[in-house]
């Protein structure tokens, strides 16, 4: 193992903060660069290429998006909000709703993708609220996987068109248990022990593989 391989494997050092108005440009082009590496890498179509601007805009401005900053590029976003009624439907007021998780390539396979929804559980316990959700490409099996190396469970599949055409997607839940400290839980994301895998994580582990992508908004 080089010493270049050890210090891939390690987390990266972001820290994480609500976007603002002056973000959104530079989420816009992480959203967009992770749709094209995706279609690249999956070939098919992912988020449209520019991720439309406006839908980001609104999100910022509700205060739902989330970045993780590394000195002074946005590395990672999420968007976290308290209901997705056009993909889950009317719900009782106990969970949030993961949209737009996404990383950039050269920060990938260190864990940050799973460091981004542990900040969502965080928010979303303090809304009083126990479950955590997001939704994928029902046919999108990696990824699928992915959530599900998570803690994720299938609880759900629907058909809905988030930029228009209709497409199969998989509902997929957490519970959240009470806040742990110290070793990462059965039950919790883990970025440690994504952060552990070997040098083949991230763009390098998925060589030759395709999978389909995500088409939530
Ligand atoms: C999903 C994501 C945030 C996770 O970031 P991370 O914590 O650094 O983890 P990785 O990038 O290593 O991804 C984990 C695995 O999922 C795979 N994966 C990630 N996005 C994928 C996609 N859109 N389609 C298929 N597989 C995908 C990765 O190739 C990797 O597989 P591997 O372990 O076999 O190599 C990041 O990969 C990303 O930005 N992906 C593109 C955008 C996306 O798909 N977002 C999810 C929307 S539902």
């Amino acid at each position: 193992m080089t010493e270049r391989t050890l210090v891939r494997r390690r987390p990266p050092a972001v820290r994480l903060r609500q976007a603002t108005t002056t973000d959104v440009w530079e989420i816009v082009g992480l959203l967009t660069e992770a749709s094209v590496w995706a279609e690249a890498w999956t070939r098919l179509p992912m988020w449209p290429i520019p991720y439309p601007a406006d839908r980001v805009r609104a999100a910022v401005d509700r205060g739902e998006v989330i970045v993780a900053v590394a000195g002074d590029r946005l590395v990672g976003t999420m968007t976290l909000s308290e209901e997705d009624k056009p993909i889950w439907g009317p719900q009782p007021p106990e969970a949030g709703y993961v949209h737009r998780l996404a990383v950039r390539r050269e920060f990938a396979g260190r864990g940050l993708g799973a460091r981004l929804l542990r900040e969502a559980e965080t928010r979303i316990r303090r809304r009083g609220r126990s479950k955590i959700r997001l939704d994928t490409l029902a046919s999108n099996a990696r990824l699928v996987r992915y959530y599900r190396e998570l803690g994720f469970r299938r609880v759900g599949r629907v058909r809905a068109g988030p930029f228009g055409e209709e497409r199969d997607l998989v509902l997929l839940e957490r519970r959240l248990g009470p806040p742990r400290r110290g070793r990462p839980g059965r039950n919790r994301p883990s970025a440690e022990r994504l952060g552990r895998r070997g040098p083949a994580a991230g763009a390098a582990g998925t060589a030759g593989r395709r999978a389909r992508t995500c088409r939530s908004g």
